[in-house]
């Protein structure tokens, strides 16, 4: 699961030369239509020696599923892929899960690169070989660990990205920062909300720290069997509570950011935390508009279901990654009632 990454200003304009030196005299370009309409020409431009075949689709989650990946292996047949014709995902989250899900697929495997342009896809979600698409049970219950050939980031990109999805990135950030404290906790105090501002190269700086953060674990655990775990931090709560607002109250983004705050409010209470770094988050996430209270409209029954449904879980107990200061998290079994008198602290309403 161990891979290449490459964070470089300007690789985007060498992705053909990258790729022709690996062996490929053409690709397939996995994108949406919102990257598309911003970065085609650019990336064009870039794989020029290449003969490329582009597959736009529809932005979006609704949109990383096996209909969508059925009518990939189609198209991609049709325009003759072979064993050895690389597919390249350009694009979010969606489109690297989705890309590398049909990649591991057809024809039993094609080689893979993916080229993330949002903030969360660079530092999270191109990063350790996870792919795969959406049932209607369940987001991502279909997948396989399939690594990239490369990860291969523009910082350049992110100039265009709306700051929605700037917060949605920078939460999973903050939970680098909480897993690895030290320099990236400090970094991100220093760091305005308004990126174009940032200083030469910050940015780079940054996304390079986050991303290493995940590089680093990955490497030590790629099958997910320990260490991986601690990447859920914030996630058990975030799922289930993006779940229990249908998906429609909370975005991925804000559910992680209250989990976050969840994480540490149920450590403090059960004893756990030995540096309380409350203020560093409140801080941080207010910043980036991310929520610290609950919205209106949750209830218990339904988050402790969503709880208990959790992917990760064993043995029917409620697991927790629980921060203990910045740079250690410890692994948890949590009392249903202290995680709901914690959450109710944040204004769930009973
Ligand atoms: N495989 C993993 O390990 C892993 C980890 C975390 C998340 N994920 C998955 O990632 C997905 C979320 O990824 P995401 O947040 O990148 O969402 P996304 O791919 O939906 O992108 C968010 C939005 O930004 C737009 N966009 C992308 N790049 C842009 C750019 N440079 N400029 C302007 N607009 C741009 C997209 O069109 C989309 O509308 C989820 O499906 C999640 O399950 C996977
Ligand atoms: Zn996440």
């Amino acid at each position: 699961v161990a891979h290449e990454y490459r964070l470089e200003e300007g690789l985007l304009s060498r992705l053909g030369q990258l790729l022709a030196e690996a062996g490929a005299r053409r690709c397939a370009v996995i994108t949406d239509a919102n990257v598309a309409r911003l970065w085609r020409g650019e990336v064009e431009e870039g794989l020029r020696p290449l003969a490329c075949e582009w597959l736009v689709l529809p932005p979006g989650e609704e949109h990383k599923s096996l209909d969508t990946a059925r009518a990939l292996y189609d198209r991609l047949l049709e325009a003759g892929v072979e064993r050895h014709t690389p597919v390249v995902a350009f694009g979010g989250g969606v489109v690297g899960d989705l890309a590398g899900f049909v990649a591991a697929t057809l024809l039993r495997g094609l080689p893979f690169y993916q080229v993330p342009t949002t903030l969360l896809a660079m530092v999270d979600a191109s990063i350790g070989g996870k792919v795969g698409v959406d049932l209607p049970q369940g987001k991502n219950l279909v997948g396989a660990f399939y690594p990239p050939r490369a990860v291969l980031a523009d910082p350049r990109v992110l100039s265009t990205l709306p700051p929605a999805e700037w917060s949605a990135g920078m939460a999973e950030v903050i939970k680098h920062a909480i897993l690895a404290g030290g320099s990236l906790s400090a970094l991100l105090t220093d760091l305005s909300a308004r990126p174009a501002d940032w200083p030469g190269q910050v940015l780079l700086e940054m996304v390079r720290r986050a991303a290493e953060v995940k590089l680093a674990v990955v490497a030590r655990d790629p099958f997910e069997e320990g260490e991986r775990l601690h990447l859920n931090l914030g996630h058990t709560f975030g799922h289930a509570l993006e779940a229990a607002g249908g998906y429609r109250l909370l975005t991925h983004g804000q559910a992680v950011a209250l989990g976050l705050q969840a994480a540490l409010n149920l450590s403090r209470r059960m004893g756990l935390l030995e540096e309380d770094f409350s203020g560093w988050l409140e801080t941080l996430l207010e910043r980036w508009r991310l929520p610290r209270r609950l919205p209106a409209g949750l209830r218990w029954a339904r988050l402790e279901a969503a709880l208990r449904q959790d992917k990760k879980r064993r043995h029917g107990r409620l697991n927790f990654v629980l921060p203990r200061r910045l740079g250690q998290v410890a692994l948890a079994r949590a009392d249903p009632l202290e995680v709901r008198a914690v959450l109710e602290k944040m204004g769930l309403e009973g």
